[in-house]
């Protein structure tokens, strides 16, 4: 197999929240979202196994509708932790009901009320799909942010999605191609420091 190693880095290196430099007027292709999803479904899935589900919204009065709810929730979570909105977010906010289409990335079931083993499996079940399709999308110019806000909203975002009983939603990725936008490596400690040998904390000397 011939598998371009650097272009493969690059790709899982930068794919940033882009939240202000899309092009808000170009749809993103619906077999383009599928060839995406299609990537997502390889990700590893526990005993469940293939329990996602992937809901995409692309119908404006639907979109408002969410972005009317996540504009709640983000403000909501910045005045009780008395934080300022930073700009990239409030650009967000501003044009999300505009955005060309929003993911999001369902289970069908819910996770074990007690906090346990089992809990990693429900979520190492589904969020691995959720990064691979963010990854899916970045190879090919789709800009994504990884936003979690509305998982605080459940009962209310089931009720725009149609969603039955026993069904949960994780992340939703607000999607649409870039513009302008230059993605580059995150500001990260480098291996050497967060890898350990053996036993905790045993990091080699060079
Ligand atoms: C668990 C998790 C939840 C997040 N939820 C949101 C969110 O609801 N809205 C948002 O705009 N960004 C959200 N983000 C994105 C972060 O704010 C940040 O933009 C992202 O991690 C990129 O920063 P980095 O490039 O340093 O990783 C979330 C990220 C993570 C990992």
């Amino acid at each position: 197999m011939d598998i371009n190693l650097s272009q493969i880095d690059e790709i899982l290196s930068t794919a940033r929240s882009v939240r202000r430099k899309l092009d808000f007027d170009r749809p993103v292709e619906r077999q383009v979202l599928f060839d995406c999803i299609n990537v997502a479904v390889q990700a590893p899935t526990g005993l469940g196994g293939e329990s996602w589900r992937f809901i995409v919204v692309d119908d404006t009065a639907q979109k408002g509708a969410i972005a009317g709810l996540y504009r709640e929730v983000l403000l909501e979570l910045m005045a009780a932790r008395n934080l300022p909105l930073k700009p990239s977010h409030k650009a967000l906010i501003t044009h999300l009901h505009r955005i060309p289409a929003m993911i999001f990335v369902c289970v069908d079931g819910q996770p074990p009320a007690e906090a346990s083993g089992g809990q990693l499996g429900f979520y190492g079940s589904i969020l691995p799909a959720a990064w691979s399709l963010m990854l899916a999308l970045r190879a090919r110019n789709i800009g994504a942010t990884w936003t979690s806000l509305l998982a605080a909203r459940q009962a209310e975002v089931a009720r725009i999605l149609a969603m039955p009983a026993g069904t949960m939603q994780t992340v939703m990725l607000p999607v649409g191609y870039t513009k302008g936008a230059t993605l580059r490596r995150a500001d990260r400690l480098p291996a050497e420091q967060v890898t350990f040998f053996n036993r905790w904390g045993n990091q080699p000397d060079t």
